[in-house]
């Protein structure tokens, strides 16, 4: 294959010193920050994506060119892929996995289920019996969701909270995940360590979410849609700006220990850990548009409307306590100062021209 030629041919994923990364979910909006942050440091990193069309795969290719500008080579392929996968364990000699890609969005899950299980469920155990096989195992981090605590009312969440009651299918295959990362580091001594990130956004960001296609249409002068729960309470959200999750990702890596291995090998049990990576600070979805209103100096035609059932939960918010004693996250950044470096991306990227515009930017009722 020609990225293995251009692998052998490189030093770039390998390293005598350092971590050799691989990173799936690499041209994605949290896995392309997360691998420029490991190669500045002067890590070895690896990337793997299928670029997949959920959102408008020109966004994944110029991705892709700003990190082919430090050197960071892509493959392109799919989780599901073992013989794809085996090969590259076989070419480089991971240390670790930095486990970024799924199917992301809560509310198309409604239109696509099966892609769900694909990814979130079938490709995270296909890249789990790769690593169990690969010698040496590397140590995974991966990412779940703040989706998981559901319909769970504790205010703030904490990682002993119950996961029980996922409100869409999105949630249930990422608590499936926890689930199952439970059963690779008890058989075969994989270190696993799952990230729950709460509602990301910032500069690259993924225009199905909803602080990004807020931005397009109050650009275009197109009406959004404001979602209350039933009881007329505002829908929060824990908002957290990308370069505090990125440095939760590396610290998350960086206390990772080695996987132990399986059966009489074994010295003694691997670790398994679940962190919250949230900002710690929910923000009504209106003080949301409001913040963004400020920033492009224009009013939203904004639609107050009960939240449809459709997998949104009421709030997110997180307690990242163990996180900060564990490898000392702590979130920096509130949500105006994160969007302003959004707005100033987004004005940049778009030329600022509001009819130029993107695919993939699902509502609720699954029109764009
Ligand atoms: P993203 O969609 O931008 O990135 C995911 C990447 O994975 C995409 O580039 C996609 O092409 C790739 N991918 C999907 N399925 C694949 C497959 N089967 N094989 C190979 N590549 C595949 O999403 P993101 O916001 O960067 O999210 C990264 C991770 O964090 C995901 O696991 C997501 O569920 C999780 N997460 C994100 C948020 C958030 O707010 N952004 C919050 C909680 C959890
Ligand atoms: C986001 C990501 O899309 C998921 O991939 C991720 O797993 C999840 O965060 C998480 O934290 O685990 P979500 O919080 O739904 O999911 O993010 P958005 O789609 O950007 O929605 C943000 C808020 O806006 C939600 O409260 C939603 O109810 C609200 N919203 C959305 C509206 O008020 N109007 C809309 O038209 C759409």
């Amino acid at each position: 294959a020609s990225w293995e030629k251009q692998v052998r041919h490189s030093s770039t994923p390998r390293r005598l010193n350092g971590f050799s990364v691989l990173v799936t979910g690499a041209v994605g909006f949290i896995g392309s920050h997360c691998s420029l942050a490991l190669k500045k440091r002067g890590d070895g990193v690896l990337g793997l994506d299928n670029f997949n069309d959920y959102y408008d795969p020109s966004l994944k290719r110029a991705r892709q060119n700003l990190l082919s500008k430090h050197q960071i080579f892509i493959v392109e392929g799919d989780l599901n892929d073992d013989a794809l996968l085996t090969k590259l364990f076989d070419v480089v000699p991971f240390t670790h996995i930095l486990h970024l890609a799924a199917q992301a969005g809560v509310r198309y899950a409604m239109q696509n289920p099966q892609s769900y299980v694909r990814s979130n469920i079938a490709g995270f155990v296909n890249l789990l019996e790769v690593a169990k096989a690969a010698n040496p195992q590397p140590a995974i981090v991966w990412a779940s969701s703040s989706s998981v605590y559901g319909l769970n009312t504790e205010n703030p969440f904490s990682e002993r909270d119950r996961t029980d009651q996922p409100a869409s299918l999105y949630a249930a295959t990422k608590k499936a995940g926890e689930e199952i990362a439970h059963t690779y580091n008890h058989i075969y001594g994989l270190s696993l360590t799952g990230l729950r990130f709460f509602t990301v956004y910032g500069p690259w960001g993924r225009p199905d979410m909803a602080y990004f296609f807020f931005t397009k249409d109050i650009l275009q002068g197109k009406p959004i849609d404001i979602y209350k729960t039933s009881d007329q309470k505002e829908v929060a959200r824990d908002f957290t700006y990308i370069d505090d999750v990125v440095k939760g990702c590396l610290g998350a890596l960086d206390t990772a220990e080695k996987s132990t291995g399986s059966g009489g090998k074994k010295k003694g049990p691997a670790q398994l850990r679940v962190y919250n990576l949230g900002n710690t600070s929910p923000v009504p979805v209106g003080r949301l548009v409001s913040i963004l209103e400020g920033l492009l100096g224009t009013k939203a035609k904004k639609h107050v409307i009960t939240m449809p059932r459709n997998g949104d939960v009421p709030f997110t918010h997180a307690n990242v306590t163990l996180a900060y004693k564990d490898f000392g996250y702590k979130p920096t950044t509130d949500l105006a100062s994160g969007l302003r470096k959004f707005v100033k991306w987004y004005v940049n990227y778009f030329g600022m021209e509001p009819t130029k515009s993107i695919k993939g930017t699902q509502r609720a009722d699954g029109s764009s």
